[in-house]
């Protein structure tokens, strides 16, 4: 099953991103169009990157989508 993932959802599992779940497909779907856009420009994701996700989690898990986001980016 492992080998089906994307990148992002397997640093989101790593990371232990999800609390309540509810903003999740949210903030992966927004965390594999950056690093798409990342890519594309070719260049690394920054912390403005980061700082620029609009996405709100209720449950406050922003630490670690950005560890996610992190992770993802080195394996995509
Ligand atoms: S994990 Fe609960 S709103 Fe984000």
């Amino acid at each position: 099953m492992d080998a089906e993932l994307h990148p992002v959802q397997r640093a989101w599992l790593d990371n232990d991103v999800a609390q309540c779940g509810y903003c999740q497909p949210g903030q992966i779907m927004t965390a594999v169009a950056l690093l798409r856009r990342v890519a594309a420009e070719d260049r690394e994701v920054t912390e403005a990157d980061l700082d620029d996700i609009r996405n709100i989690c209720r449950c406050g898990t922003y630490p670690r989508i950005r560890a996610a986001i992190r992770d993802a980016a080195r394996d995509m």
